[in-house]
């Protein structure tokens, strides 16, 4: 048998002996990346570029399996080495599916909630011939303004690298080459999020400390935890643009941290150098990008002129080994070779199984924050309601339930809230209306719409986002819902009545103006297919909200940033805005339960065991989010005034109490990293903190 067709063969025994065999051009023509047919994000203008059946990769192809296997059937049966294209997509929170967006999926701080969606996505998608997923998104953002922390984990990068790893373990599996394990890519390598004014692909300037301290460690985390591709990001990192950050993608990704696997780079970015001022050349582009540690490039086609540049002496030969020989080990890992063709299975045997909406019912309940609970007005008993009107524009609307870049998720197959209702109030009379459009008024529907609730015992005002205001290119200047959707919670409010705020958004909101109109409000973010059933899953006490925080949400634009683990200030107790409450409306980490948890006993022992109570003092079994967190008061590298260290959940019945327990480790945890992205220990006093409670102590 041929070696590269060898399975029982070491991979890279495998890829010696092929990349041996290749000629130029066929190397060259596996660092590209192309469509076929204009590509389905309408961010990602133009066409990708034609099919060659000895093409690296198809991106975004949603022509079918037939389709798919035709394709590949030419590039493993018609060519001269038979290498599988590899089909990448975006399936950012699932695919038929649909999982709550990313930084809603933060926001139930459980790793296993988030692997088992990314599992679930890795199967329906598998089964429809996607080999690839550009996800998880692991930047950091801190303004709420880029419309694409929707798709991140939220403002803190340990909280975001644990998540990176649930992710990558739920699309790779201990084993990659299972015909329903899909590649993972962590992106966007690095610092996107950073983009000046929140404005989506503007220039981001990056300190060397930051960098390490903030924008890395979730990249590095998923690393470690065996991702097997990234993507280079669009922004330029303090002018030097990230596509040819040759210190990000070889320094530190491939030296320091010993990736072995590939990067893609962003749709088009190679050709964008020429807009961010770095070059126009397309042959000084190939060059500096590949050299830089870009493996394959999506659809700029720069790629194309590497064999004349090899040949030209303007290239060495061995970097585009290196590259083709990263992407043929991805190709190998994933048992391409071994499995290219993906079987022809009916819909109904691969997507939205019971069990699948099950999970993904679970995710949607974890992942909503009861922000405010007044008088515990919820959970609410639907044998006492004889009336209960549903108004808003969320009310009937399924897109609103899912968000931005949904895969192949299809609304039509998403229950509103409008659809579920009587589920759960059976003997009462409903009423439901829009009452209002997303960002219009609509003829009269807001007086209709009052005219409809006034006889309701309680009002469910559910308000939102339409599911393309958050995402890519979805950047804003006001993170308010619209004025009109302002207009409609007033005037149900003018009724006196117990009005419950439902609120779907793919970031946070400004809730100043709509927390006085609300005795309740539960932030549903985008939740996903059965985002309805969970939210009254909420609202009627089924389940008890256990959704906390992962993002900062401001009192006003004027906040903008804000976050939780700012650095200290040289006068802590001046220098604030003279006209705003300095805290933020609703601090990282927070959010409401119907049970009540008291904190006791902080411990630390010698060996850096750290334990603290936690007892359910309320009447109703909750789950508890135990945060851990650390200040190093005194640095020679200031640091931030807390950051966390570990999180961990505890479900506990009323009465019930439980220790969360942290082992910690003295570089991992108490250490900081330095501008070179060394990790530092220096001895002296630290504080833990958890539910209230601080321990200082002594560490040497
Ligand atoms: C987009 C996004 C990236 C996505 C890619 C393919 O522009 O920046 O996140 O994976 O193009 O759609």
């Amino acid at each position: 048998m041929i070696p590269y067709l060898n399975p029982a063969l070491a991979v890279e025994e495998r890829v010696k002996d092929l990349l041996a065999r290749m000629t130029l051009e066929e190397k060259c023509d596996q660092l590209l990346q192309t469509t076929i047919g204009p590509d389905v994000n309408p961010n990602n203008v133009g066409d990708g570029g034609e099919f060659r059946p000895t093409i690296g990769s198809i991106l975004s192809y949603f022509g079918g399996v037939h389709k798919r296997n035709e394709f590949q059937r030419h590039a493993v049966e018609e060519t001269r080495l038979g290498i599988p294209i590899i089909w990448g997509m975006d399936v950012i929170h699932g695919w038929r599916t649909g999982f709550p967006v990313p930084l809603a999926q933060a926001c139930t701080w459980n790793p296993e909630t988030v692997e088992a969606g990314c599992r679930i996505a890795a199967k329906e998608c598998s089964a429809e011939g996607i080999d690839w997923t550009f996800a998880p998104m692991v930047d950091i953002p801190n303004d709420p303004r880029w419309g694409r922390v929707m798709e991140s984990f939220g403002e803190d990068p340990y909280a975001s690298g644990v998540f990176a790893r649930a992710s990558v373990r739920g699309y790779q599996t201990a084993d990659p080459s299972a015909p329903d394990a899909i590649a993972a890519c962590l992106k966007h390598f690095a610092g996107y999020a950073a983009s000046e004014g929140g404005r989506d692909y503007s220039y981001s300037d990056i300190s060397a400390r930051k960098l390490h301290e903030i924008y890395l460690p979730s990249f590095h985390a998923g690393v470690d935890e065996g991702a097997l591709t990234l993507m280079s990001s669009f922004n330029d990192v303090t002018g030097t643009p990230a596509v040819v950050n040759r210190y990000l993608m070889t320094e530190i990704l491939r030296n320091r941290w010993g990736f072995s696997g590939f990067v893609v780079s962003d749709w088009d970015s190679f050709r964008q150098l020429k807009a961010q001022g770095f070059s126009a050349d397309p042959e000084k582009i190939a060059i500096r990008c590949l050299s830089a540690g870009n493996d394959m490039e999506m659809v700029s086609e720069c790629f194309k002129l590497l064999p004349g540049l090899v040949r030209s002496g303007r290239l060495d030969a061995a970097i585009v080994d290196e590259a083709v020989r990263r992407v043929l080990r991805v190709k190998f890992r994933l048992g391409l070779f071994e499995h290219p063709y993906t079987e022809e299975r009916p819909l109904e045997a691969t997507a939205l199984l019971p069990a699948f909406r099950e999970t993904a019912r679970k995710a949607a309940q974890q992942c909503a924050v009861l922000l405010k609970n007044e008088n515990d007005l919820l959970p609410l008993n639907p044998d006492s309601i004889g009336s209960i009107a549903l108004i808003g524009p969320v009310a009937a609307d399924a897109a609103a339930l899912v968000g931005n870049w949904r895969g192949n998720v299809d609304p039509a197959t998403v229950p509103t809230l409008a659809d579920v209702i009587g589920e759960y109030f059976p003997h009462s009379r409903i009423v439901t209306a829009p009452g209002c459009g997303f960002e219009s008024a609509g003829d009269d529907g807001i007086d209709s719409a009052v005219e409809a609730a006034h006889k309701a015992d309680i009002i469910l005002v559910a308000l939102g986002e339409e599911w393309n205001r958050s995402g890519e290119n979805c950047s804003r200047s006001d993170i308010a819902l619209p004025a009109v959707q302002r207009l409609l919670l007033r005037r149900l409010a003018a009724l006196g009545k117990p009005i419950v705020l439902l609120v779907t958004a793919g970031r946070p909101i400004l809730y100043p103006e709509l927390e006085p109109c609300a005795n309740a409000i539960l932030h549903l973010w985008q939740g996903g297919h059965e985002a309805a059933r969970a939210c009254f899953d909420l609202l009627t006490g089924a389940c008890n909200p256990s959704g906390r925080l992962a993002m900062t949400f401001p009192r006003s634009m004027g906040q903008i940033p804000i976050y939780y683990n700012e650095h200290r200030r040289a006068r802590p107790d001046q220098g604030y805005y003279h006209d705003l409450e300095e805290s933020p409306m609703y601090p990282f980490g927070y959010g409401l339960s119907y049970t009540r948890f008291t904190y006791s006993d902080l411990t630390l022992t010698n060996e850096l065991v750290a334990g603290v109570k936690v007892t359910n003092s309320g009447e109703r079994r909750g789950t508890e989010t135990v945060f851990l967190y650390l200040s190093d008061p005194e640095a020679e590298l200031t640091q931030p005034v807390r950051r966390l260290i570990a999180f961990r959940q505890l479900d506990l019945a009323p009465g019930e109490s439980g220790i969360a327990r942290f082992e910690l480790d003295k570089m991992r945890d108490l250490a900081y990293t330095d501008p070179n992205g060394e990790r530092i220990f220096e001895a002296g006093e630290f504080v833990l903190s958890a539910g209230g409670l601080t321990l200082h102590f002594d560490c040497r």
